[in-house]
């Protein structure tokens, strides 16, 4: 009897054991009309099957009828597990398939991209086209616009779980540190984060916006009494920004919570969240981070048990003394956050930490202005090297002093008076913060392309697939 058996779960421990898989035919190759090979893949992993022509069981017309399969053809293939002597080249697995019967279950039509090609990494690129191999480099474009093909990549593969890994321990650490899930509307009255970047509709005849973020209403629900909340869900950014890590859609990880004393209470949790969702990347996404540093190489993340807390201040004093002169009351821009990454990494050892008490003129409206000198705030950023991965702050819960922060950044208050009007029955201290699942997982992959992280990416020029 055969049993079904996962392409990966294929090891010598099921030599002469009879076994069902079903993949997709990657490559078909005919050695005469009496044999040929198919390796099959299921999820990343591809092993040999053998289809010689035996009396009792494969005729020539099954042969020839296998060469004849069209790539990505899904099929079942029923055979015999055997070791054999020499080493397989590239197969994940080391046993062959002596193969018994197959079906084809799903035909492929002629591939736009040949997936082979895409699982490529640009060195062995440049090896396979100095040894004459002729391959299509697939450029991100193409991949895109074929993402079904793109994703089956063992890369994609690996992105994707991990992807899902990293929603998973921000959701299991949460709720073990007594927060609890939220939903909030995706369609709102105006701009949450404050400037022009919405995404504008006609909710029946009213204007409207999708949300830029959860921010207001995770504010409100903190209102309502909820303590410690947390929401996973879509922000949408109609921002023109042509760049690397900036999507028009992506998913944010948002967490509010009341405060006793100080936004260091934030930075409590942001910490050790993180520290456990590296730990546990590492520990339980090894196949996965694997098989993403064989197309994208990359060097573990640095990171330290207890995470670095830097001032804008400090940083701002790091960066002098590195001979960078920046404005200590603006933002710092891309190339400044890298520089203080790379000094952050050479000084404490770590490419991830905290950079807190910025500005105040550099941060939305609803951020808290500091006691002892509000020309900064009680806010932060924290990065993951040297990019921006996560922003948060102490909240405005005074309803005069929100009014007139958001007044003086120029926020039309009639559109936010409902989330205005929250803090004036009595409104806990509170803070929060909000990340980016994508930039969470280029980063911690060290992926050069935010796009290489989202399922099927939104930015300013697609949107399709
Ligand atoms: O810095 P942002 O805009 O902050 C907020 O939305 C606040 N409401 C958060 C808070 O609770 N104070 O966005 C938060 C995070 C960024 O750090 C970044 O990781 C990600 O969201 N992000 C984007 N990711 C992809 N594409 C974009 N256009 C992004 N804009 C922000």
């Amino acid at each position: 009897v055969s049993h079904w058996t996962e392409v990966g779960n294929l090891t010598n421990a099921l030599e002469n054991q009879s076994v069902l898989i079903r993949g997709r035919a990657q490559t078909i190759r005919a050695v005469g009309n009496k044999m040929s090979f198919v390796v099959v893949r299921e999820r990343g992993f591809t092993v040999q099957c053998v289809v010689t022509v035996q009396l009792d069981t494969v005729s020539r017309q099954m042969v020839k009828y296998v060469a004849g399969l069209s790539r990505e053809s899904i099929i079942d293939v029923e055979g015999v597990v055997s070791v054999p002597s020499v080493e397989i080249k590239g197969t994940t697995q080391q046993v062959e398939v002596q193969v018994r019967k197959l079906y084809c279950v799903s035909r492929a039509a002629v591939l736009p991209i040949n997936i082979e090609d895409a699982a490529r990494s640009d060195v062995e690129i440049e090896k396979a086209l100095q040894a004459g191999e002729t391959l299509v480099r697939v450029n991100q474009d193409t991949r895109l616009n074929n993402r079904v093909l793109d994703l089956r990549t063992p890369a994609n593969q690996g992105i994707f779980r991990i992807q899902s890994q990293v929603g998973n321990i921000f959701r299991q650490f949460l709720i073990s540190e007594g927060f609890f899930e939220i939903h909030s509307p995706k369609l709102i009255a105006g701009s949450s984060e404050g400037g022009a970047a919405v995404f504008k509709l006609n909710y029946k005849g009213q204007e409207a916006c999708l949300a830029q973020s959860p921010q207001l209403h995770k504010q409100m629900a903190i209102c309502g009494d909820f303590g410690r909340i947390f929401e996973i869900g879509p922000v949408f950014r109609a921002e023109d920004s042509f760049t690397h890590r900036h999507l028009c859609e992506f998913t944010g990880l948002d967490v509010e919570m009341e405060i006793k004393r100080h936004y260091s209470e934030v930075m409590d949790v942001v910490g050790p969240l993180f520290v456990a969702m590296f730990d546990s990347l590492n520990k339980n996404c090894a196949k996965e981070l694997e098989a993403v540093a064989r197309q994208y190489p990359f060097q573990p993340l640095k990171y330290l048990p207890e995470t670095l807390r830097l001032t804008f201040e400090e940083g701002v004093q790091m960066l002098k003394e590195a001979g960078v002169e920046v404005d200590p009351f603006g933002d710092l821009n891309t190339e400044n956050e890298r520089k203080l990454g790379q000094l952050v990494l050479e000084k404490y050892g770590t490419e991830f930490y905290i950079l807190h008490r910025y500005p105040l003129a550099v941060r939305p409206f609803y951020t808290m202005p500091c006691h002892d000198n509000p020309a900064y705030s009680n806010s932060f950023d924290v990065f993951i090297r040297g990019e921006e991965i996560i922003s948060g702050a102490q909240r405005v819960h005074v309803p005069e002093l929100l009014t007139e922060r958001a007044q003086a950044l120029g926020i039309d208050v009639k559109t936010i008076s409902t989330y205005i009007d929250s803090f004036r029955y009595g409104a806990p201290p509170h803070g929060g913060f909000g990340v980016g699942l994508e930039r969470v997982v280029m980063l911690f992959c060290g992926l050069n392309n935010i796009r290489k992280t989202s399922l099927f990416p939104r930015d300013p020029l697609r949107l399709a697939p």
